[in-house]
């Protein structure tokens, strides 16, 4: 191994830890600012970087995917938190499937799961160090060199989207053969749903024994299932991720870290409510929901909330973005929120309009907490 990993009790605490005192619920005098795929596409040092390397090269060497986190720190010092580059595809290839990232298309297996069979191509316990040990290294030499400035962030794909990827062999519009499994293969969905949680599990208190300092699980296709479906091949997942995970903290004597869950298109009757009822201390939100209604139903008591501006605001006017950042905090509200887009950023966004982004939050919100 390259990366002599420093001991998490080591590494001094953030000093700006505005994001992780929002997550806890504890009171912040701005709200704290980040961006789903903050690194990316639309930077241009980015894309520079990414003439020489196939991504998930670029994600299993720690020296170049530790750059590539820190780049929208460098471009915006103000920004409240960095995210570990690396993709929630990883799993996957973990238990032995091959993805590749390809230009234009995006992430394609060519060995999709295809029935409950194959279920024994993959490796349901896989030696964590040996298969994404490059990712604890990636965030504790992120932890090293953001040198307490902000909190970093890990993260994770959540059972029921890998689960998709892994079975439609790519994105998809439909998700038709996932959903296939789920109805005709309960059983065998739920034994990958539950493979897949374990290693969750064990893959997320190793990022936070490596140093991260809150924790964000992606069920980006959550909005794909009905209500029924996601409470019986969704919900229950998560659920256990977040219990398991800071019970497994504790025993371990780990840093109890915040949780966040985005449930993404997620927001059926008594959904939300469940959620912040849940272990999580942060719902991440899509731009679908009205702030002041997604405020009314998540108790402030019971959960810090995401989100979630539409990424294509981006595009508008750096003014106009100011508007909009004004009246999406003042749904929110000023405490227990943390601003973010409700999805990721876009390969043609213009990083001014992020960066206008950044500091209308960051202005705005002080502002209002002085009245
Ligand atoms: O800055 C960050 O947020 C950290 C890095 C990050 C990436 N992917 C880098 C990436 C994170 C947190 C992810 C999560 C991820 N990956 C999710 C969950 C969040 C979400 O967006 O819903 C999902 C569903 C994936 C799977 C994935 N990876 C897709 C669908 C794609 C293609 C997207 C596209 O627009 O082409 C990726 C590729 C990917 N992940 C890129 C980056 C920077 C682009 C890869 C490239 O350079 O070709």
């Amino acid at each position: 191994r390259k990366v002599k990993r420093v001991p998490v009790e080591d590494f001094p605490p953030a000093k700006n830890d505005l994001l992780l005192r929002a997550a806890r619920g504890e009171e912040t005098e701005r709200v704290p600012v980040w961006m789903h795929r903050q690194a990316g596409r639309y930077l241009p040092e980015f894309r520079e970087l990414r003439k020489h390397a196939d991504f998930f090269t670029m994600c299993q060497d720690p020296e170049l995917a530790t750059e590539v986190t820190l780049q929208p720190l460098e471009r915006f010092p103000t920004l409240d938190a960095v995210i570990v580059f690396s993709d929630i595809l990883v799993i996957p290839q973990a238990m032995g499937m091959e993805v590749q990232m390809v230009p234009g298309r995006g992430p394609v297996f060519p060995d999709r799961l295809v029935d409950p069979a194959d279920l024994d191509r993959l490796n349901f316990k896989p030696d964590m160090e040996k298969t994404l040990g490059y990712v604890y290294d990636v965030v504790n030499l992120t932890r090293q060199r953001v040198k307490a400035r902000v909190p970093v962030i890990g993260f994770s794909g959540a059972p029921f989207t890998l689960m998709g990827y892994m079975i439609e062999g790519g994105g998809s519009k439909t998700m038709s053969k996932v959903k296939a499994w789920l109805y005709c293969h309960p059983e065998a969905s739920k034994k990958l749903l539950q493979a897949l949680t374990d290693i969750i599990i064990e893959y997320l208190v190793g990022k936070v024994r490596a140093g991260a300092q809150l924790l964000e699980v992606f069920e980006s296709s959550g909005g794909d299932l009905g209500p029924e479906l996601y409470d019986e091949f969704s919900h229950p997942y998560l659920c256990q991720i977040a219990t398991k995970v800071k019970a497994e903290l504790r025993a371990q004597g780990l840093p109890e870290v915040p949780m966040t869950v985005f449930a993404r298109n997620v927001r059926h009757e008594g959904a939300l409510e469940k959620l912040a009822d849940s272990e999580y201390d942060t719902l991440s939100l899509d731009w679908n929901i009205l702030p002041e209604v997604a405020r009314r139903r998540v108790s402030i008591k019971k959960a810090s909330l995401q989100g979630n501006l539409d990424p294509c605001a981006l595009y508008a006017s750096p003014d106009r973005i100011r508007a909009l950042v004004q009246d999406m905090v003042k749904g929110f509200g000023t405490q227990r929120y943390i601003a973010n887009l409700g999805h990721g950023m876009l390969p043609d966004h213009d990083p001014e309009h992020a960066h206008a982004l950044i500091l209308a939050v960051q202005e705005v919100s002080a502002e209002m907490n002085k009245k």
